[in-house]
């Protein structure tokens, strides 16, 4: 039996593509009227509400930075004109990320992945949060394996997903009183756009990653939704404030 969104309206950032896409579509499935958030690919995004609706679900494309204030207001308003209820599903899946040395950091780069992977995080989980007429709420936070495996060459990029980790944790202890759990999953190396475009893709530390995953495979962007689906539900009513590594077992 899969788990039951009925009723609920929920906003996945970074859904124009990959991880964030194959989550919009499973939550849409379970009952969900889906915001696809994105802040560039408006034909992405129109493509993952077209699917959707193929499928007899609900859902509509907001462009909007999560790193922007009052970009996420609006897109919170957007949520609240289209369906007419408070979003009480929140997937904060939007994220940027850079591999290499610790030399090649430079203060631009630390700004673009703390201002979209941790600031994205924490106006968007605000606004959710501020909403007043409010009866219980869900927040999945997508981190990283990287947190637990913590490899060399992605410093900054893993230390902004194990601020997020942290950030899940306490916020689920703020907002637990109201009902609201917050949660992370924390996926392991996933064959999407970005990863392509980082080069990962078909690379040695692809090949490298595969040996050191039990399951034997990269993961693909269909391979969290169903478990986002679940986090969001009243079936993970007891589960709050915890960051579930999602990797075929690589740790
Ligand atoms: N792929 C992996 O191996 C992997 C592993 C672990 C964790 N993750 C995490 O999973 C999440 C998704 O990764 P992915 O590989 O699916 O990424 P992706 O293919 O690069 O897609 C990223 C998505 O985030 C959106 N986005 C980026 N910056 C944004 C902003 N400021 N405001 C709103 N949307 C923004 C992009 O929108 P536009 O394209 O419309 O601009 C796009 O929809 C990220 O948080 C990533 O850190 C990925």
């Amino acid at each position: 039996m899969s788990s039951s969104n009925n009723g609920r309206t929920a906003i996945v950032t970074g859904a124009s593509k990959g991880l964030g896409a194959g989550i919009a579509r499973a939550l849409a499935a379970s009952g969900a009227a889906v915001v696809v958030n994105y802040r560039e690919d408006a034909k992405g995004a129109e493509r993952v509400v077209a699917d959707i609706a193929a499928e007899g679900g609900q859902a509509l494309a907001v462009r909007a930075d999560v790193a922007a204030s009052a970009d996420v207001r609006r897109l919170f308003a957007s949520a609240r004109e289209a369906y007419g209820r408070p979003v009480d599903v929140l997937v904060n899946n939007a994220g940027v990320a850079a591999f290499g040395p610790l030399a090649a950091v430079t203060e631009e780069e630390f700004h673009r992945e703390l201002n979209t992977n941790l600031l994205g995080t924490v106006l968007t989980t605000q606004a959710l949060a501020a909403q007043d007429d409010l009866d219980g709420a869900a927040v999945v936070n997508v981190s990283t394996a990287g947190t637990f495996t913590l490899p060399p060459y992605g410093a900054l990029y893993i230390a902004s997903k194990a601020a997020v980790n942290a950030f899940t944790v306490t916020t689920a202890k703020e907002l637990g009183p109201r009902g609201i759990r917050v949660n992370a999953i924390a996926p392991g190396p996933t064959d999407t756009e970005g990863a392509r475009a980082l080069g990962f893709t078909g690379s040695d530390q692809e090949t490298a990653a595969i040996a050191a995953t039990p399951l034997g495979r990269t993961g693909l962007p269909g391979d969290y939704g169903p478990l986002v689906a679940f986090l969001a539900s009243d079936d993970a009513r007891w589960i709050t404030g915890d960051v579930i590594l999602v990797s075929g077992g690589m740790r």
